[in-house]
């Protein structure tokens, strides 16, 4: 792969996992069995990077399951969400690029609910912190937090280098976190990725005292804590499978209910609200039939996006929570998020149930924030 022999693109992609490799002390290459690729949204990789993808869609093709990561907009409805033609365009050559490559164009940071789900001690290369994240404390696979073009790389070519959480001796616990607080809700479990984010120092944290959490909950939780305190992995008591082969640590950190609130006041501005969003990490199906009840009937006069996978907007399509939704005013924004949109400028209050989405928000696009449940976020958008 490395002389060549298969064409610029492994070549290519070989030169970057080995020059990771060296850089880490990869001793060899593992196969990959799946590749989640960040770095979709035209915003971010502007004309350098769709260049880059073009040359390596000259003769690249995927060796395994790959998907992609929200891009800049809905690709089929963008125009609904204010983006302009030139951005959707541009946008467009990026997706026909990775198309080309036989890269699945569902762009979703949820690829676990859409088929593209690796199971215990399966090494892959995923390049979204949250599902980074999530894959290894939830569903136990092992990748590191890859970068676009690493994980290209590793799409092209079925291979990754062993080191980093590849290997037992770096997914060990280094810190203890003993929850004394009662955690529920998306946005509360935001809040307490924010609270360990902000404590844990980078370390991997073992989690005590959580009796139980939702896939929704964990999905916020690991976008929060990877947002906050760039941890790639967890171990939680009773949710994460390879828990019980690590140690204990002494070292110990005790979360309660007043950090919980500290942060959730932290991340809320006094400010109006104009714009609300739900789904970041993008929604489940589950959190759609929650919002389509919470919506059945009202009509909303904010601008309300829910942002979601397209395959699950289907489903929501076919069990009616669609139509009840967009009668109330609300828009769906598939394959896309607020924060890779293009939208700075736009508004100047979000409202979220997000810990990360509020991150991203102030920092990217500098809007103010407001941290409150789905249900909270709902009637906001409908004042
Ligand atoms: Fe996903 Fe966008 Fe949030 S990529 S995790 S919805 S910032």
């Amino acid at each position: 792969m490395l002389n060549g022999k298969h064409g610029k693109a492994i070549k290519k992609s070989m030169e970057i996992i080995t020059t990771l490799g060296g850089i880490y002390g990869a001793s060899r290459l593992v196969d990959v069995s799946s590749v989640q690729v960040a770095g979709v949204s035209y915003a971010n990789l502007g004309e350098a990077g769709l260049e880059f993808l073009n040359e390596m869609a000259e003769d690249g093709k995927t060796k395994v399951l790959t998907t992609l990561n929200p891009a800049g907009m809905d690709l089929e409805n963008w125009k609904e969400l204010g983006i302009d033609s030139k951005f959707a365009k541009n946008q467009e050559r990026v997706i026909e690029a990775f198309e080309k490559m036989g890269i699945i164009s569902t762009c979703t940071c949820t690829p676990y609910f859409i088929g593209n789900l690796p199971h215990f001690g399966e090494h892959i290369a995923w390049s979204e912190s949250s599902a980074v994240c999530y894959a290894n404390s939830v569903l136990g696979a092992r990748t590191n937090r890859e970068g676009g073009p690493s994980a290209l790389a590793a799409a092209l070519t079925g291979k990754t280098a062993e080191y980093g959480l590849h290997l037992d001796e770096n997914r060990q616990a280094e810190l203890t976190i003993d929850v004394e607080a009662q955690i529920s809700k998306t946005f509360r479990f935001g809040a307490l990725g924010k609270v360990i984010g902000d404590g844990a120092e980078g370390k991997i944290v073992y989690i005590r005292g959580i009796p139980k959490a939702s896939v929704e909950e964990l999905k916020s939780f690991c976008a929060s804590v990877a947002t906050y305190g760039g941890i790639p992995m967890f171990h939680m008591e009773g949710i994460t499978p390879e828990c019980k082969s690590t140690q204990i640590p002494e070292e110990t950190m005790t979360v309660r209910e007043s950090d919980i609130d500290k942060v959730i006041e932290e991340l809320t501005d006094d400010s109006e609200v104009d714009f609300v969003s739900i789904g970041c990490p993008h929604c489940s199906i589950n959190e759609i039939a929650e919002i389509a009840e919470l919506l059945r009937g009202k009509e909303v006069k904010k601008e309300l996006w829910i942002t979601t996978a397209r395959p699950i907007k289907e489903i929501a399509d076919r069990m009616g929570y669609s139509k009840v939704i967009e009668a109330s005013g609300a828009k769906f924004a598939c394959d896309t998020c607020c924060v890779v949109a293009p939208i700075k400028g736009r508004f100047k209050t979000l409202c979220t149930d997000s810990a990360k989405g509020c991150y991203y928000a102030r920092g990217k696009n500098k809007f103010n924030t407001k941290l409150n449940s789905i249900e909270e976020c709902l009637e906001a958008a409908l004042k």
